[in-house]
């Protein structure tokens, strides 16, 4: 019996895959635009880190980590998210004393959450993402989202809704948690278990509960704006005219609360709705964490970041048409060798023009030349050469347009001059021998 993949997760293939190289150099070489180097971080970290970083309250940690114990029987946990990991990555490399501030780092790769698959929900998926971290000015920040803003619209989805809210500072969210606290304690008892934990370790995940139920009551829960201290507000207005300053539109949502523990300030989303209607979810989000560099060991200082789905991302291009039309990389030049005697030469001419430059693969299967051809054809290729006894005893090829059927025997010697002047490449005279990518 055939095994299957694991379920949530997804197999990436050929064309697919080149639209995530596509969009994950895309939103590279933004990063790198703004400032960013890269940090490759391991898949796995101890899980601490995860309950510390992400908090006990979340979710992620609570539901959706895949964890096991290591043969040493030390917990291990597959990253449900990166933020966490950078930091510990920043902290024990000692990147805040040796760098200037802020540290910006961009990373992408594969993050595990144990979700309910869905449209747009893997267990497996890849995150790219930045984080600053070392400054706490309001114009890092609207950076940040001007950098994640310059991403979409690079990748055409000017469509997309930024939503922005704050969760204020440390005593904002303190009186905060006090208000939720006294409104759901009085509707406790018809709310669903996960929600009974959440009141004890931090009332304001109540506020992502996704129960019907409990979504009426949290409805008409108190709001984050009605709490925050003077300079939280004045904090918040300042990244809001900063955006204005920048022409970068918003909604602000006084429901975001965002579901990781580690945010305070700011914290924003990116929603876009294909136009198939399909909606993947937030397709990006961040904000700014006060504490999380220093609740893993290292200075008081606070970062922020945000991360893209690449699913998402890739989902809605592909819905709206938006990828680029030639993503896939056909072969240029298709070999074929006629009979066992022609193979050793095929491979030769094979490795040549490979080395010049010409994406080239060759036939191994002893089939007629008929149905090489369309195996060439399959392929893309613009040209076939083809090799038989008579090429090998000559050392010669035949060259084959494959749009026009027109075909010339050329010396071995002269293969890749004349490739590159069929394919009308700048090369040399056509007398010499040079690999014209070379030169
Ligand atoms: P997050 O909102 O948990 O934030 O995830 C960021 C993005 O990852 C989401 O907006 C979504 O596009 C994608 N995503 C999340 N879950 C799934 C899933 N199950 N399947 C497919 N895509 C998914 C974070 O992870 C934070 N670390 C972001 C951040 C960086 N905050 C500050 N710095």
């Amino acid at each position: 019996m055939a095994v299957n993949n694991v379920k949530g997760t997804h197999d990436i293939i050929a064309e697919e895959a080149n639209a995530f190289n596509y969009i994950e150099n895309l939103l590279k070489q933004i990063a790198e635009l703004f400032g960013y180097n890269e940090v490759r971080p391991p898949v796995m970290e101890y899980s601490e880190l995860f309950v510390r970083g992400v908090g006990e309250s979340s979710d992620v940690v609570r539901k959706e980590m895949y964890t096991f114990l290591d043969k040493a029987e030390r917990s291990i946990t597959l990253r449900p998210e990166f933020t966490a990991g950078i930091m510990r990555l920043i902290v024990q490399n000692k990147l805040l004393a040796t760098n200037e501030l802020p540290f910006k780092a961009y990373y992408v790769g594969p993050v595990f959450r144990y979700e309910r698959p869905q449209l747009g929900r893997y267990r497996q998926f890849n995150q790219f993402g930045v984080e600053a971290v070392g400054n706490d000015s309001p114009e890092i920040d609207v950076e940040t989202i001007a950098l994640a803003y310059t991403i979409l619209t690079s990748l055409n989805l000017e469509k997309v809704s930024l939503k922005i809210n704050t969760i204020g500072d440390d005593e904002s969210r303190e009186n905060y948690k006090k208000a939720l606290k006294a409104y759901f304690a009085k509707y406790l008892d018809e709310m669903c278990p996960d929600c009974h934990t959440r009141y004890e370790l931090n009332p304001l995940r109540i506020l992502d509960c996704k129960v019907p139920e409990d979504q009426k009551i949290v409805a008409d829960a108190p709001k984050m704006k009605d709490f925050l201290t003077e300079r939280a507000r004045m904090r918040f207005d300042k990244v809001l005219s900063l955006l204005d300053e920048m022409q970068i539109p918003y909604e602000v949502d006084d429901t975001l609360v965002r579901g990781l523990d580690y945010y305070s300030e700011v914290v924003y989303e990116f929603h876009y709705v294909s136009k198939e209607g399909n909606d993947y979810g937030a397709i990006g989000a961040g904000g700014h964490y006060g504490h999380l560099v220093k609740e893993l060991g290292g200075p008081d200082v606070s970062g922020v970041g945000f991360s893209f789905g690449v699913e998402r991302l890739y989902s809605v291009l592909k819905d709206d048409n938006l990828l680029p039309p030639s993503l896939n990389n056909p072969v240029e030049i298709y070999v074929m060798p006629l009979g066992e005697v022609a193979k050793p030469l095929a491979m030769q001419v094979a490795t040549e023009l490979r080395v010049s430059g010409y994406r080239t693969d060759m036939c191994f299967e002893d089939v007629k030349l008929g149905n090489m051809f369309k195996r060439a054809e399959r392929k893309g290729a613009s040209f076939a050469v083809i090799i038989g006894e008579n090429e090998v005893n000559n050392q010669e090829v035949i060259i084959k347009n494959m749009t026009t059927q027109e075909q010339i025997s050329c010396p071995i010697e002269k293969l890749i001059c004349k490739i590159s002047e069929l394919m009308g490449d700048e090369c040399c005279d056509g007398e010499c021998q040079c690999h014209h990518k070379e030169n």
